[in-house]
């Protein structure tokens, strides 16, 4: 995997005067089944989350709210992507390290997993992922 399998999705968007609508289907809009869920809220302002890569999950990264940036590197290259509209989203393959920073005030940050939570699925060590010794 490569920087280059790093893709923005656009989600459906059924706009209505009630209130936008939009919606992820898994196989169908992102390319992986859904096997977790978690979101990331209250980020102190100036504060970065993430920081590891995974050696086998796959993610899709969605500002519910507000915005963000996910800078993604595949121990090559590195590239920002600015994170800041509810109908897209960040497809993030395994074997990519991650930050996210800058967040808005009340950002919301949804994360979909194709793993359940392991910590031994982690690489939080950057030499190591570097190395490729995971
Ligand atoms: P971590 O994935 O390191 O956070 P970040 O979003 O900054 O990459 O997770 C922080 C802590 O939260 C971790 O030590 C354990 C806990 N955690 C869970 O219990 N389940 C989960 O699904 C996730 C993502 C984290």
């Amino acid at each position: 995997m490569t920087i280059k399998d790093c893709k923005i999705i656009e989600l459906k968007k059924v706009l209505d005067p009630r209130g936008n609508l939009s919606v992820i289907e898994e196989i169908a809009d992102i390319p992986f089944k859904i096997m977790r869920s978690y979101w990331i809220y209250d980020v102190p302002g100036g504060e970065c989350r993430g920081g590891h890569a995974y050696k086998e999950n796959q993610e899709f990264v969605v500002a519910l709210s507000g915005s963000f940036d996910v800078v993604v590197d595949d121990g090559q290259q590195k590239k920002t992507f600015s994170l800041n509209r509810s109908y897209y989203g960040l497809y993030i393959p395994q074997g990519m390290w991650r930050e996210m920073n800058n967040f808005s005030t009340n950002s919301v940050a949804l994360i979909l997993s194709s793993t359940k939570y392991d910590e031994a699925d982690y690489i939080r060590d950057y030499d190591k992922f570097l190395a490729k010794q995971w």
